[in-house]
């Protein structure tokens, strides 16, 4: 088990590669807290599962991009286990348009979830961190935060962002034990990508070297080594997992 006992707080884990996560570090022995603002249901049908496997851990209903949820939100995880050991920066939402089509509005939207999201919650979870001199801290970032994509300047300009804070935090923590890194998936088999239109999904497809999209247990399995001990030299760095699409 790599994780005994750690407590990890998922954010936007009731479906997709959140859910995949809040699943692989609880069959490693985590405690995970399955957090999200929408779908409950789903996110405790995944903790009954877990418990059902003799695992135990807490659902979170809260929204990332509200300061006073996130407040409440981690001190009732405090509560409930008495440290948070890891964090995942995960919630995210795409509001896709061409440029000079974007609302103002689904830009501040896109940016309030995904970097002022990543914001709030490190700058909270942090400080318990640093009290407990160990911490892993994990990003959702995104190839197209490195390489841009048409339709998505929102997204990728917060999936940037998100890489530059990534970095700062890094720098910030690292006296205190505690590492922070990005992980930049491609295009991952999910609700959010299954919503794409599928001329854009095909063109991704042929894009990709090694012929096919990820499973959300392949970033699982990437967040996971990550947040191990085998990671503990590992900090600032923005990890592609995108079969090739952008090396
Ligand atoms: P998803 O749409 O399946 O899951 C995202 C979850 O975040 C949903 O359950 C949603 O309710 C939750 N969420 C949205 N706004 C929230 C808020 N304000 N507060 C709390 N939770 C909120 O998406 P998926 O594909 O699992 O993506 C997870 C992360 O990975 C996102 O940050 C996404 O941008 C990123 N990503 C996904 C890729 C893909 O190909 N699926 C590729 C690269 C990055």
């Amino acid at each position: 088990m790599r994780l005994k006992d750690k407590v990890v707080l998922v954010t936007g884990s009731a479906r997709g590669i959140g859910k995949a996560i809040a699943d692989r570090f609880a069959e490693e022995g985590a405690i995970p807290v399955i957090s999200d603002v929408a779908n409950e249901g789903a996110a405790r049908e995944t903790l009954a599962a877990i418990e059902a496997r003799g695992g135990k851990g807490l659902v979170s209903m809260f929204d990332v991009s509200d300061s006073a949820q996130v407040d409440r939100a981690v001190s009732e995880v405090m509560a409930a286990f008495g440290r948070i050991d890891i964090l995942v920066n995960n919630a995210g939402i795409t509001r896709d348009n061409l440029m000079m089509r974007m609302s103002e509005d689904d830009f501040d939207l896109v940016y309030r979830v995904h970097l002022k999201g990543t914001f709030l919650l490190t700058k909270v979870v942090s400080r318990i961190m640093m009290k407990q001199r160990y911490g892993r801290i994990i990003n959702m970032s995104s190839v197209v935060g490195v390489m841009g994509n048409a339709g998505q300047a929102n997204y990728s300009a917060m999936k940037a962002g998100i890489i530059g804070l990534t970095k700062s935090a890094a720098k910030e923590l690292a006296a205190r034990n505690i590492t922070v890194n990005a992980i930049a998936p491609g295009f991952i088999n999910t609700p959010m990508t299954e919503a794409l239109p599928e001329a854009v999904q095909k063109a991704f497809l042929a894009a990709i070297p090694l012929g096919r999209y990820a499973e959300p247990k392949e970033v699982a399995d990437l967040a996971l080594f990550l947040a191990s001990d085998e990671a503990a030299y590992i900090t600032g760095q923005a990890i592609g997992i995108n079969g090739g699409l952008y090396m």
